[in-house]
């Protein structure tokens, strides 16, 4: 359901984010899904209107109104790194629950990796991708062509994408490129946005052997080192001087890679930061073992910290989640009482570390632990909305996206910054059915996500007549 150009929206008593960071105490008059006003008593302003054009039958203010209660009003999370695993790989997730994942934690779009199966290698991949999720989707849509050693055509020609996705390390089959010559190809070739998962797949390969038969969830840190990710990043850096060409640098992992881009940052390179990397570190795998195994790998505390000064200081640029999702029998946790599991466990259970996939989940908790952070005083939420939205939008170039401003699309949320509730297994609605953060105390939850002027959830109830529609980008 797409709202038709006359369907109205208020939004009454809001704390609305402007884009100059502020917050205006305001009511939000949407139309046809584009934000048309901004200002006090607009609800008394159109019933004025209403009235005088139709004394004896009163017409409703709008469609739809919403008393936000004074509830900060932020633009959409749009999470420009998630694996939402269909086609091919629904046992870990799919574009209904992930989606639904989506609207609970309060992202309003997604930019989606090619890592399924088929591959997002070529037009066709693409325009499935789209199409399942046009008629799935409860929040906004993008998805990334992948970059294989054969494929230099596609990578021009298919649209609408993000941008091309290369794995220059930790992935196998044909999405790997690792060779100078072919990377150099593709960075010389065309002018679209390339995003790069920056790890050394060769050190990778040779320090697995070194390391092979430890049975510490937390060798896997020290095999994907920091160096591994540094030589990476260097030579995507390298390329993209070389050719000036649009570069992303995905999940920023260590203290040297910030420090290199703090060093020497083309005006065309941007870069993003997880929430997983900021607030977890090698410490954690003593409690959650292989659930926190991800590519690039959880590192120390000195990355955490050096990572928060470089996003503080605008050498990162935003923050993505990378949401992976894995069942928990293929983490080697297996639980039989999550049906994810039983469809999985046929023919998937992994139980020594280095088998275990790399990969969790981070939708539906990414914006609540970023406003928590705030709340604590180490960020404001203004910063926390610039990075999960505003400067994603930027980036990407996403058409009418980011911002809470007339003209812009309704993709809205109110949060509630007053309560803190616990990230709860029962209440996830990723099919992979856990989350590293379990436990996690959390505020900042949203109550209430509205994608294109339409309330897909409100405080635990979701309209599932609502989807999202395809992004468009002007890079
Ligand atoms: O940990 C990861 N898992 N990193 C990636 O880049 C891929 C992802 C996956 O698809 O499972």
């Amino acid at each position: 359901m797409t709202p038709s150009p006359n369907t109205t929206l208020l939004i009454r008593n809001a704390r609305v984010l402007l884009p100059d960071g502020s917050f205006q105490s305001a009511d939000v008059w949407v139309e046809g899904g584009v934000i048309r006003e901004i200002g006090p008593n607009l609800d008394r302003f159109r019933k004025a209107e209403a009235s005088a054009q139709a004394e004896a039958t009163p017409t409703p203010t709008a469609d739809t109104v919403i008393d936000a209660h004074q509830l900060p009003l932020l633009p959409g999370v749009i999470d420009p790194q998630v694996h939402f695993r269909e086609p091919g790989l629904e046992h870990k997730e799919d574009l209904t629950t992930a989606s639904r994942a989506c609207a609970r934690g309060g992202v309003t779009s997604f930019l989606e990796m090619p890592n399924t199966k088929p591959l997002t290698i070529n037009q066709a991949a693409l325009n499935d991708k789209l199409t399942r999720a046009a008629q799935k989707s409860f929040v906004n849509f993008g998805f990334f062509i992948g970059a294989t050693s054969e494929n230099l055509p596609d990578l021009q020609t298919a649209t609408p994408t993000p941008g091309i996705k290369i794995f220059m390390g930790s992935m196998h089959g044909d999405l790997l490129v690792d060779q100078e010559s072919s990377l150099d190809r593709i960075f010389a070739t065309g002018t679209r946005l390339i995003a790069v998962h920056a790890e050394d797949q060769a050190r990778i390969a040779e320090r697995r052997k070194e390391f092979a038969g430890s049975t510490d969830p937390a060798i896997h840190s020290v095999i994907q080192d920091n160096q591994a990710a540094l030589n990476a990043t260097q030579l995507a850096l390298k390329l993209s001087k070389k050719y000036q060409r649009r570069l992303h640098i995905l999940h920023l992992s260590t203290a040297e890679e910030a420090e290199l881009l703090r060093q020497d940052k083309p005006a065309w390179v941007t870069a993003e930061v997880t929430p997983q990397h900021l607030l977890l570190n090698t410490g954690d795998y003593e409690k959650l073992g292989t659930l926190i195994k991800m590519n690039p790998p959880i590192r120390s505390t000195h990355d955490n910290e050096v990572l928060w000064q470089a996003l503080q200081d605008g050498v990162i640029d935003f923050i993505a989640t990378d949401h992976a999702p894995h069942t928990l029998a293929e983490k080697g946790q297996a639980n039989t009482t999550n049906p994810a599991d039983e469809e999985a466990s046929a023919t998937t259970v992994f139980l020594e570390p280095a088998q275990v996939p790399s990969g969790m989940p981070g939708v539906e908790t990414s914006l609540p632990l970023m406003l928590t952070q705030a709340m604590q005083g180490r960020c404001t939420v203004a910063q926390v909305s610039h990075w999960m939205s505003t400067a994603v939008a930027k980036a990407y170039g996403i058409v009418g996206k980011g911002s809470i401003a007339p003209g812009y699309d309704a993709d809205l949320i109110l949060v509630d910054l007053d309560n803190y509730h616990p990230v709860l297994r029962e209440e996830l609605q990723t099919k992979c059915g856990w989350s590293p953060f379990e436990g996690w105390n959390l505020t900042g939850w949203p109550a209430v996500t509205i994608v294109g002027g339409q309330v897909v959830y409100d405080r635990g109830e979701f309209n599932q007549q609502v989807r999202g529609r395809a992004l468009m980008f002007n890079a």
